[in-house]
């Protein structure tokens, strides 16, 4: 008989950033200033991102598009990415995402390939990424890792699994 199995998933939804410590809201303003920087000419869909180190370090990012369009890569990407490619031993403590542009209730989430990119940095630095992911002057849904977002996700100790051809 089949197992019957679920997942939780549990994230805090705070009303407003005003609910937040301070270095959280700071590093959702940086995430709404990083979008300014988006080349998003073809989706006109700017996309903030900012990353706070543990040694305290903040890289911010946006989405660069490009006219073939899958070469293009996401806020958080861009982010991410530009951290490890300086601090590749680093621990990336929290990311804050952001779209100036969307209003209303519910925050801009992860793509899934950003999801599986946190999740292998997740992986690599043996500790989760808290997310951030806020509505301008409005809420936003923090999560205590990406693998919440992503669970059951295919990652390295697959590949050591597989079988010899
Ligand atoms: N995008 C991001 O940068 N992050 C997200 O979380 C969602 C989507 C970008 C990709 C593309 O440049 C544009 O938003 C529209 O999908």
């Amino acid at each position: 008989m089949a197992a019957n199995r679920k997942i939780a998933l549990h994230y805090l939804q705070h009303p407003s950033w005003s609910a937040l410590p301070k270095e959280d809201r700071q590093l959702l303003e940086l995430a709404a200033k990083a979008a300014r920087n988006a080349y998003a000419p073809y989706s006109k869909f700017k996309v903030g991102a900012a990353l706070r180190m543990e040694e305290g370090e903040v890289v911010p990012g946006s989405n660069q598009e490009n006219a073939s369009f899958p070469a293009g890569i996401c806020a958080e990407r861009t982010a991410l990415h530009a951290a490890l490619a300086v601090m590749p031993d680093s621990t990336v403590e929290c990311m804050a995402i952001v779209v100036p542009q969307v209003r209303g209730s519910r925050p801009v989430t992860p793509c899934g390939i950003c999801r599986q990119a946190l999740v292998e940095q997740e992986r690599r630095q043996k500790g989760p990424i808290r997310l951030l992911m806020g509505v301008m002057r409005g809420p936003v849904i923090e999560t205590f890792s990406a693998d919440t977002l992503l669970p059951l996700s295919f990652d390295s100790s697959h590949l050591a699994r597989r079988r010899k051809a």
